[in-house]
């Protein structure tokens, strides 16, 4: 059965396409036939996280030009489907009032990368979605922008499946957990640490989860898309010494 899941947040920058392309390729390496959606068609960049500049059928068209969805997925080589869309100026301006028409013949699990805020692109999203994953970073801003998505797609009568926090960095100077959950109203589905590893990922235009499967920002994906799948992650024993073995060059599974 399909199953559209929006990836949103309040503030633009927190991780939202970061997060929908490592849960993406966490839950196809668990077995779930899973297609990922660049949906932020003023400014998007999900391409350009994977390495990919131009593609011959985007979103836009799709949209535009009622073409079958399926012409333009295109296959990562983690094995992850992309339905990109284009960068240029002229494709800003596509509504999205009919992406859920257009995401009908994709199956299984469909993840939206969204817009920032509550822009009307957001709002097309929000209304093409089943359920909505909230992204915050540990800070004011962010989080008090992040419960204005939260009740608006609550009003839209979606189910929010929870909050990521995305960016900790486990010290004095951030909103806690238990904070972040009180004041979201949200339970918390997992925490993405900051790290230099997401940054040199990004840099290198390969998913850390590709990258580093090691690496806690991979471990917290796997855990992720386990409990979105109604599984549990075990992860391997002694990680932190196969993480040390496989950065020195020894190939651990
Ligand atoms: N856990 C992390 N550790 C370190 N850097 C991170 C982390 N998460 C995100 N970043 C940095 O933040 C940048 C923005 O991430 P990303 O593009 O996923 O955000 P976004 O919410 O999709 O932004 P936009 O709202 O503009 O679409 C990344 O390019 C990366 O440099
Ligand atoms: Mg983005």
């Amino acid at each position: 059965m399909q199953k559209i899941i929006a990836v949103v947040s309040g503030k633009g920058g927190v991780g939202k396409t970061f997060i929908s392309i490592n849960l993406a390729i966490a839950m196809h390496q668990f077995g779930e036939k899973v297609t990922i959606v660049d949906a932020d068609v003023s400014a998007s960049n999900m391409g350009l996280h994977l390495g990919y500049y131009t593609f011959p059928v985007k979103l836009q068209d799709v949209i535009e030009g009622n073409l079958d969805i399926k012409k333009a997925i295109y296959v990562h080589p983690s094995g992850l489907n992309l339905i990109p869309s284009a960068i240029d100026l002229n494709n800003c301006q596509c509504s999205l009032s009919k992406l859920r028409d257009a995401l009908g013949p994709l199956e299984d699990t469909v993840i939206i990368d969204a817009p920032p805020g509550l822009s009307n692109d957001t709002l097309d999203v929000i209304a093409a979605a089943d359920y909505i994953i909230a992204i915050t970073n540990p800070e004011l801003p962010s989080i008090t922008n992040v419960l204005k998505v939260i009740k608006t797609a609550q009003d839209m009568k979606k189910t929010t499946l929870g909050v990521v926090i995305n960016r900790m960095s486990y010290d004095n100077y951030e909103i806690k957990q238990s904070e972040i959950e009180i004041m979201t109203e949200t339970h918390i589905l997992a925490t993405i640490p900051e790290s230099k590893g997401v940054k040199k990922s990004i840099f290198l235009k390969n998913p850390v989860i590709v990258m580093d499967p090691l690496h806690p920002s991979s471990l917290a994906f796997k855990h992720l898309a386990a409990r979105l799948m109604g599984k549990k992650y075990i992860p391997p024993k002694y990680v932190a010494v196969k993480r040390f073995l496989r950065n020195s060059g020894i190939n651990v599974i």
